[in-house]
């Protein structure tokens, strides 16, 4: 089953951090490194599928036959998402912040105070989003990166954004994780799950895109 054809599909994937910016020079981020959702573009388009990857700040090469749409903010990860669709499938790997600042101030917060106290407020639940969106794709698939009870909150995530499928990231497996090239997974989904890797992240992207093709619904 592996490698099997994707064309004729149109697969959305959002990869890497997202940046919410403070001032003109400051930002709250995070250290995904956008490597996974790039592998499970990048394995897509290989496949013959019609890919936009949607991508945060990263500093990786665009994957062959992709079409990219840079984004920086939660808030434009949001709206670049939805303008892709429809579409067959998304794959929301990307760490989209939870919170962003309230405001964004025009010019550099000088130090004053010896305290200073940021107003941050929720950002868009993209994945939440796309999940009960007229044009749903068939198959919506989320990331969950626990480092402890990962089944519960992998398992609460499925019913709570109403996905197909969450892959979360194993914990305790020696190389995996944000910067590294290798990862494993556990996938889930409703009555199931499978373990995926420990294998290279390009690797496991098409282990991902076998499991999405064998949970698509009848
Ligand atoms: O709830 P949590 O952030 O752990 O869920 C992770 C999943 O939800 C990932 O697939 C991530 O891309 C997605 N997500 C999102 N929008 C947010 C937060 C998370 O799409 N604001």
């Amino acid at each position: 089953m592996s490698g099997a054809s994707l064309a004729g599909r149109r697969i959305v994937v959002s990869a890497g951090p997202t940046f919410e910016d403070i001032d003109p020079v400051r930002f709250i981020g995070n250290r995904s490194s956008g490597k996974m959702g790039f592998a499970v573009a990048e394995a897509a388009a290989r496949r013959g599928a019609q890919v936009v990857l949607v991508a945060g700040p990263v500093s990786l090469h665009t994957p062959q036959g992709v079409e990219r749409v840079d984004v920086r903010s939660a808030r434009q990860m949001r709206e670049a998402v939805i303008a892709a669709l429809p579409a067959d499938v998304y794959i929301g790997a990307a760490a989209v912040a939870d919170y962003a600042p309230a405001v964004i101030a025009p010019g550099k917060i000088k130090k004053k105070e010896e305290q200073l106290t940021l107003a941050l407020v929720r950002t868009p639940d993209i994945l939440a989003e796309v999940a009960v969106h007229e044009r749903r794709p068939a198959m919506v698939v989320g990331f969950a990166a626990e480092t402890h009870d990962v089944e519960f909150y992998a398992r609460g995530k499925l019913e709570k954004k109403r996905v197909d499928l969450i892959a979360a990231n194993r914990v305790g497996v020696s190389g995996s994780g944000f910067e590294s090239d290798d990862n494993a997974l556990t996938v889930y989904w409703a009555g199931g799950a499978r373990a995926l890797g420990p294998a290279p992240k390009t690797e496991l992207a098409d282990q991902l895109l076998d499991l999405i093709l064998t949970r698509w619904p009848a």
